[in-house]
């Protein structure tokens, strides 16, 4: 049987290129390798989102149809909502039982994502246990891998804090180790950047989507800032201090790169000109994302069917896991 792996996102706005280069990307390619179940975070998303519910709303299965998009193959990979399975919940709660509050606490995104996101109300009981639910996620479905961005490690790690805990608990005098300790699984990923070189995101204004209006993506690509040194076309640049540079080393070959990178810091092209190759490459990238898409948006059948499917898959997992839970933890009266 193939190792299996295991991870989610959050609905909380149309997916874009960052996510795409970061993520994606990658769980196109480990669906042929592994057992791969990737499922929409939407009770996650709640807990930043609780106040917007038809943002959530909106988003799912559009994320499922941008995955689709992208290249998941749910003949290949299981694709599932969060909410559907209840059991998630049920292995949140005995989880919650044993799991010091300082774990929590103490995880680095905790703190962080409170300063960040200051315009919510985060000091809730369901954001302190972000990590916790993540845990459960991974848990219930005895996942070898997670594939995330290093900024996941922290709750991995807690995932495996807790499942040995688990273990320990209950696995006592049984000998059975019912929960798996998973590994993060880092595989290269892509880091684009927004269009301001800051990290790609929506709350800063600075993200191409997936299958965003090709005249818009040229418009967003042509007005990007460039080198702040190189005011004039006769002015000389200096790539490292461009973000179009970022997105040559992730869109152009060497051929390419070599002309961008002399052309600019002779001032032999201009921002333009050095631009019209990043427009094409997005273009072309998005070409069949926007093809396979279309299929999917006329027919929103077709998607609830995908996601019954791998929810059912998904299920049977969950129940067997939450039936070995509730013996060793001697609730199966
Ligand atoms: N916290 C993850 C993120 O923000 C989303 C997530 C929720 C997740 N549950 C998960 C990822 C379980 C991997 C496994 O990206
Ligand atoms: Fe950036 Fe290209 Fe202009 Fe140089 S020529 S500043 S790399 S856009």
């Amino acid at each position: 049987m193939r190792a299996r792996v295991l991870s989610g996102m959050r609905p909380t706005g149309a997916l874009h290129l960052g996510h795409y280069h970061g993520a994606l990307k990658n769980w196109v390619r480990l669906q042929h390798e592994y057992d791969s179940f990737f499922f929409v975070a939407d009770w996650h998303a709640l807990t930043t989102h609780y106040q917007d519910r038809d943002v959530i709303e909106r988003n799912v299965y559009d994320m499922v149809i941008d995955w689709i998009a992208a290249g998941l193959d749910p003949d290949l990979c299981t694709i599932f909502i969060q909410s559907r399975l209840p059991e998630h919940a049920e292995l949140f709660t005995l989880l919650a039982m044993g799991t010091p509050l300082g774990w929590l606490q103490r995880v680095p995104s905790y703190k962080d994502q409170i300063e960040h996101l200051k315009d919510r109300d985060l000091a809730t009981y369901g954001f302190l246990g972000y990590p916790l639910l993540q845990a459960a996620d991974i848990l219930i479905y005895k996942a070898a891998y997670v594939p995330v961005g290093e900024d996941q490690d922290a709750h991995v790690e807690l995932t495996r804090e807790v499942a040995r805990r688990f273990n320990h608990l209950y696995g006592q005098g049984t000998g059975r180790a019912v929960l798996h300790e998973p590994q993060a699984l880092h595989t290269e990923v892509t880091r684009l950047p927004g269009l301001d070189g800051q990290k790609m995101s929506k709350s800063y204004g600075n993200t191409i989507e997936m299958r965003e209006e090709p005249a818009q993506v040229e418009a967003k690509i042509r007005t990007m800032p460039t080198d702040p040194q190189r005011v004039r076309r006769s002015d000389p640049g200096d790539p490292a201090r461009c973000p179009v540079w970022q997105f040559h080393k992730v869109y152009s070959d060497a051929a390419t790169q070599a002309w961008a990178s002399t052309g600019c810091t002779t001032a032999g092209i201009g921002c333009l000109d050095c631009k019209q190759p990043v427009i094409a490459a997005i273009l072309r990238e998005q070409q069949p994302w926007r093809e396979r898409a279309e299929q999917y948006l006329a027919n929103p059948k077709h998607v609830h069917w995908i996601v019954e499917m791998g929810t059912e898959r998904a299920r049977t997992v969950a129940r067997q896991t939450m039936k070995d839970v509730r013996d060793v933890m001697g609730l199966s009266y």
